[in-house]
């Protein structure tokens, strides 16, 4: 826990501002330290996207600095050790990233990791509700069911919630969905794309695959694809035996799904991508959260899309998972009251 941790912070400092990347962004990664926030930082440094890099952490983050800050991209990596050291790391970021708290073990849940990670979730919010208010905000930290409207509630809170800036990143399920439906069609990976809404655990990722153009799934083939879709985290976790979740393919999404928050806050047209964001699209359902592709720009969401039409067994799988997406997103907001 946070404030378990050694208070004393430490800076570490690579100064390799280069004139050509000082235009570029600053952004953070909270939890830079940890299984997925190391190989996230490590593709964050090697975008060009991104100008200055602040590494934060309870633990480990001079070493992962000192590390990165060797590499010869352009942009300066700094790592700040320690709670308190934290604001120093988000102050002027265009962009958080969060992957802070713990992994899931076999048999675990993403929703049995919410005792340990609303709380660090809340505090990582109630810093930058005062350090960077302005930020875009993209939360990996799980339950992102409820995380997300935890990471909302505190900023509301703090009086500097703007729901166009937070978000909750499913693109590993988009990943998943595209290197399975791949497999499936014997098609090269870059010409597929399934559209993943809903939320992010279990039967609450809704893959789309009846948009699959081009694709004559046979029931039996929709039924395994949409449970390997729903479920490969699942899979990882029991690969790795105890020792975590996914880290590699996470943050390799987190790092995809960043570059585009970036490419459309640079003025870049046209960029759309499903994120789970506070959306209208299954209020009337409960859920004030929902993944739906939206269109990105300068100021964050700027175009929410609607449900695509849905085949029967989508709708089924709507129907079934919609209460438990509503239940979650409640458990967070109440964990905030
Ligand atoms: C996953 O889907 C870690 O939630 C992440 O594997």
């Amino acid at each position: 826990m946070l404030s378990s941790i050694a208070r004393n912070s430490q800076l570490l400092s690579h100064a390799r501002m280069m004139s050509s990347s000082s235009s570029l962004p600053k952004v953070a990664v909270v939890g830079a330290a940890g299984g997925i926030g190391q190989s996230l930082s490590l593709l964050l440094k090697c975008s060009p996207h991104v100008g200055e890099l602040a590494l934060s952490d309870i633990v480990n983050t001079p070493g992962v600095a000192a590390d990165l800050g060797h590499i010869n991209t352009e942009g300066s990596v700094t790592g700040y050790n320690g709670p308190d050291a934290m604001a120093d790391a988000l102050k002027d970021a265009k962009l958080v990233v969060i992957p802070a708290g713990v992994p899931r073990k076999p048999g675990m849940t993403r929703d049995d990791l919410f005792n340990t990670n609303a709380g660090i979730v809340r505090s990582i919010a109630e810093v930058a509700a005062k350090a960077c208010p302005n930020a875009f905000f993209a939360i990996i930290s799980n339950p992102v069911n409820s995380t997300v409207p935890i990471f909302a509630e505190t900023l509301k809170s703090a009086g500097v919630y703007d729901p166009k800036k937070v978000f909750g990143v499913t693109t590993l399920d988009i990943t998943r969905a595209n290197t399975f439906v791949a497999d499936a069609l014997d098609r090269h990976t870059k010409d597929v794309n399934v559209t993943v809404c809903g939320g992010h655990a279990g039967t609450t990722i809704m893959p789309i695959l009846s948009g699959v153009e081009g694709a004559n799934f046979s029931d039996q083939q929709i039924k395994e694809l949409t449970h390997r879709i729903q479920f490969g985290g699942d899979e990882v976790v029991q690969a790795k035996d105890g020792a975590g979740s996914a880290t590699l393919s996470m943050a390799y999404a987190a790092a995809v799904f960043s570059d585009r928050l970036l490419q459309a806050a640079a003025g870049e047209k046209d960029v759309i991508e499903c994120a789970y964001v506070e959306s209208p699209v299954a209020k009337d359902d409960g859920c004030d959260y929902f993944s739906t592709p939206v269109r990105l720009g300068p100021n964050g969401v700027e175009e929410i899309f609607p449900l695509p039409s849905l085949s029967t067994s989508e709708k089924e799988n709507y129907d079934q998972m919609i209460g438990d997406l509503a239940a979650q997103i409640k458990k967070g907001v109440d964990f905030c009251k």
